[in-house]
């Protein structure tokens, strides 16, 4: 067992928060898991067909003992770093990866190994969730380099996309968010980059701490969200215990409505540059990221659009399935 508490370095190559790296017989054991969940196991099964989401919650018990225990340590409390890292999953049985899609809402709608496992492991940290508006509500979704979309600041583009809560601007954004690396960038540009507000809220003046507890920040939905028009009522960025603050802010998309919010947002960011860790995630690694205390972004890279470009599998999970039930038609997964 390799479990390590790694300090977050400014842009260093460390992984931020816990890391756990499953064995071999670990890995093995994870995709026998997964392979009762595809074609093979489970005959006609589509990711989105919520009879396959219940044998994905069925089969998520089986999941390797040491995954189990992190993920339930995770959900209970995240950390300084807000991140956990689990590394060696399986991509992929016998057969060859597909090439990298390279087209506008990829999603995965047959379930793959790689499918069965982000869906199995998520589903440890609450209910497995996607948004009718976000790639047509599909619950594993590609973070692909898309060519056209490379200066947009969502999982398409490949310039360097700010620091960000996902989906910050909905009232029942995810709780979590994890990622997990199917291809990793060849180029090794391409590096998650996460930030804890555990670990900027000491760097803060009390000025800026004050400013940014207050309802003057507006958000508006990213643009992998089709909805347009949609814009939070005025929030506050930091919420909660003033010592332990929950953060909500997007640098692309939440706006200070003064001055002041202004500047302490731009603290705020400052803060965040100067803790945060940057990560090229290898093939098999799973990183989540509790989406209450870590903001995340990604650093700039060149696709090539060869099929050879970095791939992630994004699984969203929240915690309260009641709370978004208003969203959720005929008690669905999807929200919108
Ligand atoms: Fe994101």
């Amino acid at each position: 067992m390799s479990e390590t508490h790694t300090l977050s370095l400014p842009l260093s190559a460390a992984a931020a928060g816990t890391v756990v790296e499953l064995t071999e017989a670990e890995q093995n054991a994870l995709l026998a898991v997964a392979e009762q969940l595809t074609p093979k196991g489970f005959a006609d099964g589509r990711i989105d067909d919520l009879r396959w989401l219940d044998a994905a919650r069925d089969a998520s018990v089986q999941l390797p003992h040491r995954m189990l225990v992190a993920l339930r340590a995770f959900r209970h409390d995240a950390g300084p770093d807000g991140v956990l890292l689990l590394r060696n999953l399986p991509v992929v049985a016998d057969d060859p990866l597909l090439p990298t899609p390279a087209v506008r809402g990829s999603a995965e709608r047959v379930p793959t190994i790689a499918a069965s496992v982000v869906t199995t492991a998520m589903l440890h940290l609450g209910e497995v969730i996607a948004f009718r508006n976000e790639k047509t509500g599909a619950l594993v979704q590609n973070v692909v380099p898309v060519p056209g979309s490379e200066t947009s600041q969502s999982n398409a583009g490949s310039v360097l996309l700010e620091l960000h809560i996902e989906n910050a601007f909905h009232d029942n954004r995810p709780d979590f968010v994890g990622l997990l690396c199917v291809r990793e960038d060849p180029t090794g540009d391409a590096k998650l980059c996460t930030s804890s507000v555990r670990r900027a809220l000491p760097l803060l003046s009390a000025k800026a701490r004050t400013v940014l507890s207050e309802p003057r920040f507006l958000t508006e939905p990213p643009p992998s969200f089709d909805a347009l028009g949609s814009v939070t009522p005025a929030h506050a960025v930091l919420n909660g215990d003033p010592v332990d603050p929950n953060v909500l802010v997007d640098f692309s998309a939440t706006h200070p409505l003064d001055d002041e919010a202004r500047q302490a947002m731009a603290e705020l960011r400052d803060a965040f540059m100067g803790t945060m860790s940057a990560l090229s995630l290898r093939v098999g690694d799973l990183a989540v990221v509790d989406n209450r205390l870590a903001v995340h972004g990604r650093t700039s890279f060149t696709p090539s659009y060869d099929g050879a470009d970095r791939w992630l599998h994004r699984v969203y999970a929240h915690l309260d399935h009641r709370r978004s039930r208003v969203d959720r038609a005929g008690n669905g997964a999807v929200l919108g």
